[in-house]
């Protein structure tokens, strides 16, 4: 499968080196652009990429393109925006300042104002909303792996229709939606958990398993989804359970949860969010770009958030108390 042209990879990070690996491994030209930490692994050991199905590929060091910023002479034909919501505006920018106008690129990113936002610093490049339904962990240097299912999906592009085959033949399907906003506030709702999995310390899979955090993680559901219905958004259906259902599901005691979510909880054991280890790490997280669009959507339709406040303050408040809660301390925190 030829490619239309080469893909540059702003952001090489867990879903950066994952969606980019796995087009490399087939054959397609990938610039990988990222921080030194993560380049340096890849010159030293190579990018391994394996997942939940047993799947594991390598790709030489010396087949892989590496640099720390986007250059003029890399002129992709597609640029995958991978960075977390925080460092959206300076990627675009750098983008913006050295890439052909018109350049495609797509947002792999979690929220809903990524693209609107890159657009605003790149507006002579085509920038489109993605959804990346899949959890990649690093799990060490130079070492990406898949711990869900899932799939990925953009706003249709002509453009873009030339990429599905690419990206089919790299084991990623990537669907094509003419208005992506139902499938980002989808995936928004499941990442509600976020905050909840973060502040609990424990990895995703074990999370799911107590009740008193999927009791949390129901009740930020229930405020987006009143907020979804006063703005008239229906959020797609990213899970075996529409998801309306997903807070009353969430709410049942554990060993029926268990059965019902046998779909839900195909996710390894290695698996952690992405919010987690910015915590643990004392970086800044992607609160703002989940809750925060909860609690602006809520105030723009006659609606209050308060339980997506109240989280992202305690994720705000996580540098100087840094202590994981039980379900317990959760739920009281919220009164939930
Ligand atoms: N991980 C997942 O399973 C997953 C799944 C679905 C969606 N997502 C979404 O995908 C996005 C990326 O998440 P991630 O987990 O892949 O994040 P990540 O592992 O932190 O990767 C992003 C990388 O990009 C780097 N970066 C930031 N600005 C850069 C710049 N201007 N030039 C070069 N490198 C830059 C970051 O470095 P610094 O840390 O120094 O900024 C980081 O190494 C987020 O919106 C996330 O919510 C993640």
């Amino acid at each position: 499968m030829t490619a239309p042209g080469p893909v540059l990879v702003m952001g090489a990070g867990a879903v950066g080196c994952w969606i980019g690996g796995c087009l490399a491994a087939t054959g397609v030209p990938v610039t990988f652009v990222g921080r030194p930490r993560v380049l340096d692994a890849l010159r030293a050991h190579g990018l391994r990429l394996t997942d939940l199905d047993g799947g594991a590929r390598t790709i030489a060091a010396d087949r892989l393109s590496l640099s720390t910023t986007p250059s003029p002479d890399d002129k992709p034909a597609l640029v995958l925006l991978c960075v977390k919501s925080g460092a959206t505006a300076a990627a675009a920018g750098e983008l913006g300042r050295v890439l052909p106008e018109g350049t495609l690129v797509v947002s792999m990113q979690n929220g809903i104002s990524n693209p609107a936002l890159a657009r605003s610093h790149a507006p002579w490049l085509t920038v489109l909303a993605g959804m990346v339904g899949i959890n990649v962990v690093e799990l060490g240097p130079g070492r990406y792996h898949r711990a869900t299912s899932g799939a990925l999906a953009a706003q249709d592009h002509p453009a873009l229709r030339a990429w599905q085959p690419v990206f089919a033949a790299a084991g990623m399907p990537l669907e094509l939606q003419a208005d992506l906003a139902p499938l980002q506030w989808g995936k928004l709702l499941l990442n509600l958990n976020n905050p909840v999995n973060a502040l609990s310390g424990l990895p995703l899979r074990a999370q799911l398993l107590e009740r008193d955090l999927r009791i949390c993680m129901a009740a930020l559901i229930d405020e987006a989804l009143t907020a979804l219905r006063a703005a008239g958004i229906a959020p797609a259906k990213l899970t075996p359970l529409p998801p309306a259902a997903l807070p009353s599901a969430l709410r049942l005691p554990t060993p029926i949860f268990r059965l019902l979510a046998f779909r839900l909880l195909r996710i390894d054991a290695k698996a952690r969010t992405s919010m987690a280890n910015d915590l643990m790490q004392g970086r800044s997280t992607e609160i703002d770009a989940l809750c925060g669009e909860v609690i602006r959507l809520a105030r723009d339709h006659g609606t209050h958030a308060p339980l997506n406040e109240r989280i992202s303050e305690l994720v705000r408040a996580w540098p100087s108390d840094p202590r994981a809660c039980t379900g317990a301390e959760l739920r009281a925190a919220l009164g939930v």
